[in-house]
């Protein structure tokens, strides 16, 4: 009887032990297509493209790129706390197999705590190399640079020119190298294609250097939505979860956002492999953390504040005027960042929600239209491609396509656009004089010059 009970309960020890989540056994991996501004180009971009880039009785004619520089290694804070990882490594290794912490249900499986066991920190990377492209983040250029090319190949021919093509990219390695990585994948590895200088004040692809009032509204501070959800039930039942998956009774969270970031770096670094972070989490505490940097993004360069919409003026006018333009260059391709994308992207309304996003409001929000990790990741990027059209009342058109997706505006059919239509619905900022239009260009930035005003306005009160 009892080796009965005995077996019994072996039997369900196993069952058990199947039913727990295992990220190396897993052949899907969706939460890696939710990894925010960390996620890997290849895991979310569009695939579709063969049926939304032709056009009947239209040619494309000209092409405006904004993209975000491929995979890089980490920011300086993040390098110098990764050898705290193999600690953190040593401690969940020693919690299951020492100290007998595992929990009951949803353990590591031992595919993923042996692959924990045997991370190591890769220490050729170093503070000076930080924010590097990484090699997979070149491909990830080449790679778009070729199919855009495939599509396109009236549009991009294989020989570089001048006049014809625009490139520039910003005063870093990694937008260095991602332009020449797309220039790679256009014109061959011999290529001899240039970028135009960069200005002093980088007003177009860095305006956020020029203005104080940007980077310094709150939305990841005390008392922001970031900040607010990251006290809520759902995000400390989380942290509490993960906390105890790992055999631990506390963890402090600088140590799961380590593990956490460790896992979106090494997962774009070589997107067929598995980061084995990424198996401290279950998929559902993927997608709590996902919301989390939404929030961020979403204050800090999205809807979130209405002067958000307002901001990248310069690369919205850029792209009208290019594109407008009968003369060369016919490609312009900008090599930037992803609150460049990001700004681009909300000042032309796209991905926009009905509901703000909120910290209160996550359970409703699963189908938002606001998730970085699909609309910023690595190498993110945005195509206008402008169409002529010469058979039809409409003869120029526009669609614009996001990580190969068509964007589909309201105001467009199924993404295809009326170029009539796209600059009657930006005209407010085309016609802005965008020194003023948000930020005063170089002035130290909005609240010094709403004091200088208000500092008038009293002036002039007590005057009368
Ligand atoms: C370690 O990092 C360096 C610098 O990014 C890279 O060249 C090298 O391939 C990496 N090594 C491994 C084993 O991933
Ligand atoms: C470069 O492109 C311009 C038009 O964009 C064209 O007029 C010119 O002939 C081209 N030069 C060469 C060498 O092909
Ligand atoms: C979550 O935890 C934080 C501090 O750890 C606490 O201030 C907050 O009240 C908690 N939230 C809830 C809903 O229990
Ligand atoms: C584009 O313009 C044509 C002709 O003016 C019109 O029939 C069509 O509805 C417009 N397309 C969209 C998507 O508004």
């Amino acid at each position: 009887m009892r080796l009965l009970l005995l077996l019994l309960m072996a039997l369900l020890a196993v069952v058990r032990a199947q039913q727990d989540y295992c990220f190396g056994k897993d052949t899907e991996r969706l939460q890696t297509r939710q990894f925010s501004s960390k996620t890997a180009y290849q895991i979310v971009k569009g695939t579709n493209m063969d049926k939304q880039y032709q056009v009947p009785g239209c040619e494309p004619k000209k092409m405006w790129i904004f993209h975000r520089h491929g995979t890089r290694l980490p920011t300086p804070s993040t390098i110098e706390a990764a050898p705290r990882l193999e600690e953190i490594r040593d401690l969940i290794v020693d919690n299951y197999r020492v100290r007998r912490t595992k929990p009951e249900t949803d353990a590591l499986c031992d595919t993923d705590l042996t692959a924990i066991q045997m991370w190591k920190w890769n220490t050729s990377i170093t503070v000076d190399i930080e924010e590097y492209l990484t090699s997979q983040g070149y491909e990830d250029l080449r790679g778009t640079a070729k199919l855009y090319q495939h599509y396109f190949p009236t549009v991009l021919p294989t020989t570089f020119n001048d006049t014809y093509y625009l490139f520039r990219h910003t005063d870093t390695q990694r937008t260095t190298e991602s332009f020449k990585g797309f220039a790679e994948g256009l014109f061959g590895d011999s290529n001899v294609a240039t970028a135009a200088d960069i200005p002093e004040k980088d007003l177009l692809l860095r305006p956020y250097d020029y203005c104080t009032d940007f980077k310094d509204k709150n939305y990841k501070g005390v008392g922001s939505e970031y900040q607010k959800y990251r006290t809520t039930a759902i995000w400390n039942n989380t942290v509490a979860d993960i906390t105890r998956r790992l055999g631990f009774t506390v963890l402090a969270e600088d140590d799961i956002k380590l593990m956490y970031d460790m896992c979106r770096y090494e997962q774009a670094w070589q997107v067929d492999r598995t980061s084995v972070w990424c198996g401290a989490f279950l998929p559902e505490h993927v997608t709590v953390m996902e919301y989390a940097e939404d929030l961020k993004y979403y204050y800090g360069s999205g809807y979130g504040f209405e002067e958000n919409t307002r901001f990248n003026c310069r690369a919205v006018q850029d792209m009208l005027s290019r594109l407008s333009s009968p003369v060369s260059p016919h490609v312009v391709a900008y090599f930037a960042h992803s609150t460049g994308l990001q700004t681009l992207l909300t000042a032309l309304g796209i991905n926009k929600d009905d509901i703000p996003l909120r910290a209160d409001n996550y359970d409703s929000m699963t189908s938002r239209r606001w998730k970085t990790s699909l609309l910023g990741p690595f190498a993110g990027n945005f195509v206008a491609v402008k169409y002529d059209c010469p058979a039809e009342l409409e003869k120029e058109k526009v669609v614009f396509f996001l990580n190969q997706n068509a964007v589909d505006l309201d105001w467009c059919n199924v993404g295809l656009c009326n170029w009539s239509d796209v600059l009657e619905k930006y005209k407010t900022i085309s016609e802005a004089n965008c020194d003023e239009y948000y930020c005063r260009s170089g002035a130290p930035g909005g609240r010094a010059s709403m004091l200088v005003t208000a500092f008038i306005a009293a002036f002039v009160y007590l005057m009368h």
